[in-house]
């Protein structure tokens, strides 16, 4: 269908931009292949000059990815234009993303820069990123809070130095549904030639209105729309994009245009990001919570039973929802996990599917059922598995633990062919052997922040996903573990985490 809606994701910019959100580069190429195997648009990378490490996670990604457009975030100056330019040139499709403030709180107090100045510099910088990229965005930051009339005038600007997608962002999560479409029919009112490029919005959720504003810009016109997987971001996140894509993918009534998103790789995405980020997500959170398909209430079940229309807007297959039923066992071979995790969306180099086919292998002969569930994980596990192989690495472990003993664990790990052993005592099975890992891994003083364990499928014989967040100053990092075994799931967390430290 032409003129669908472009879906533009920044879950590995601004998503990652919020605390407790970073994630390392096998993680954020991980995410950006399922983004593209979800079919968005644009991926926009994260903001080259940050870092070193995000050059790099930008860098890599546009090397890496073969048909979405590869966006990296940059200021309006040169040398921020210039080193996103180097960092996406690469991609099939290359994107600089540059973006200035034009609210008056934000020219007076963060910018200290006239109107007239903000307008010179968008046309300025615009045109700068116009001679490297084939394409540029532009973005008024805070434009929900700026005079409509000056806004007009930005964007225009940044319309004639060449920008062929410009963005209206509620930085702040300030609008309202009413407000975001006047807005956007303002603009297509008043600006020349906005029917020429692409109009984006990008609608943070402190008010809880991120994705109700998202939409009704559609309806107003906008043809992108900006947001991350699960809406994670700064503080109340961005809007959610399968929250945006469900809604319209339901209601094709309001939203005839669609988009190209493939809407059944919504939940195993969901669950990847989720699980990168080291959070469950919330129970009833619309279209990827636990719950979302699930009907309690006897009338609701009834009505389900006869019709399923009675109380479901839309169908768990609609968003890739995996069964708990048995899909592979013991006598399954290597072709068939091969071929499983293909249909999951993983596409595995040969040493990691030997690894992880030697996994299923074991697992196999700890639990009954294996899943798409236990399957899924075990692929989404064999990153944070590879970090602990390139550091300290499990080698065994004992642990004792009972209400009159006091816990005790003895941990023994490999590193670079060398073997080192501690004991630790602890207030339960998990301090202990967290203090016990802490003896062995040499590192700067740190906390564990948050520790969360969850089961994978169902049943006694359930895998254990373990999450730490340990931090260290103002940094924290994200550990996770696997196993049939919630003490060794937990100690594989730590460990991981401790790695990454
Ligand atoms: O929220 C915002 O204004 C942004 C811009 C940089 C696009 O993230
Ligand atoms: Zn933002």
């Amino acid at each position: 269908m032409n003129n669908q809606i472009r879906i533009f994701d920044t879950t590995l910019r601004d998503g990652e931009q919020a605390p407790g959100c970073s994630m390392d580069l096998a993680e954020k190429i991980e995410i950006a292949q399922a983004l593209e195997r979800m079919k968005v648009d644009v991926i926009e990378a994260g903001f080259a000059i940050a870092s070193q490490g995000d050059f790099i996670s930008v860098q890599t990604i546009a090397r890496t990815l073969k048909h979405c457009t590869v966006a990296s975030l940059s200021r309006a100056t040169k040398k921020d234009i210039e080193t996103a330019w180097e960092a996406v040139r690469d991609a099939k499709s290359p994107l600089i993303h540059t973006f200035l403030a034009t609210s008056p709180t934000h020219m007076q107090y963060k910018l200290k820069m006239s109107e007239q100045e903000v307008l010179e510099a968008i046309a300025q910088m615009v045109a700068h990123a116009r001679n490297l990229s084939p394409q540029v965005e532009f973005s008024a930051e805070d434009a929900m809070r700026s005079d409509p009339a000056f806004l007009a005038k930005a964007v225009d600007a940044a319309i004639r130095a060449g920008a062929q997608v410009i963005n209206i962002p509620d930085t702040v999560g300030y609008a309202t549904p009413d407000e975001m479409a006047a807005m956007i029919r303002y603009l297509k009112q008043n600006v020349n030639k906005i029917d020429t490029v692409t109009l984006s919005v990008h609608c943070h959720n402190d008010l809880g209105m991120a994705v109700s504003n998202s939409l009704a810009a559609v309806q107003a016109g906008a043809t992108q729309v900006e947001g991350t997987i699960n809406g994670i971001g700064e503080r109340a996140g961005n809007a959610a994009l399968e929250e945006i894509v469900m809604a319209m993918h339901t209601r094709p009534d309001l939203y005839p245009v669609g988009c190209k998103v493939d809407t059944t790789r919504i939940s195993p995405t969901s669950r990847l990001v989720y699980s990168v980020i080291g959070v469950n997500a919330p129970i009833n959170k619309a279209v990827v919570g636990q719950n979302a398909f699930a009907h309690e209430a006897g009338i609701h079940q009834h009505g389900v039973m006869a019709n399923r229309a009675t109380y479901e807007i839309m169908t768990p297959e609609s968003i890739g929802l995996l069964q708990n039923k048995m899909v592979l066992g013991k006598h399954s071979g290597r072709h068939a996990v091969e071929e499983r995790l293909s249909a999951l969306g993983y596409t595995l180099e040969k040493a990691e599917l030997d690894k992880l086919f030697e996994q299923f292998k074991a697992l196999c002969d700890r639990k009954k059922i294996i899943s798409d569930y236990d399957l899924e994980a075990l692929a989404v596990h064999r990153r944070s598995d590879v970090t602990q192989m390139s550091g300290y690495k499990l080698e065994r472990f004992t642990v004792n633990s009972g209400n009159y003993v006091t816990s005790n664990a003895v941990i023994s790990v490999l590193h670079d062919g060398e073997r080192f052993e501690e004991v630790a005592l602890g207030d339960g099975p998990i301090d202990a052997a967290f203090n016990a890992v802490d003896k062995l891994i040499p590192a700067p003083a740190h906390s564990l922040e948050d520790y969360a364990i969850q089961t994978i499928s169902e049943g006694k014989d359930a895998q254990g996903e373990a999450m730490v967040k340990i931090r260290c100053g103002d940094k924290v990092v994200t550990g996770r573990g696997l196993s049939t075994d919630v003490v060794e799931a937990s100690i594989l967390a730590y460990i991981n985490g401790m790695n990454k430290l």
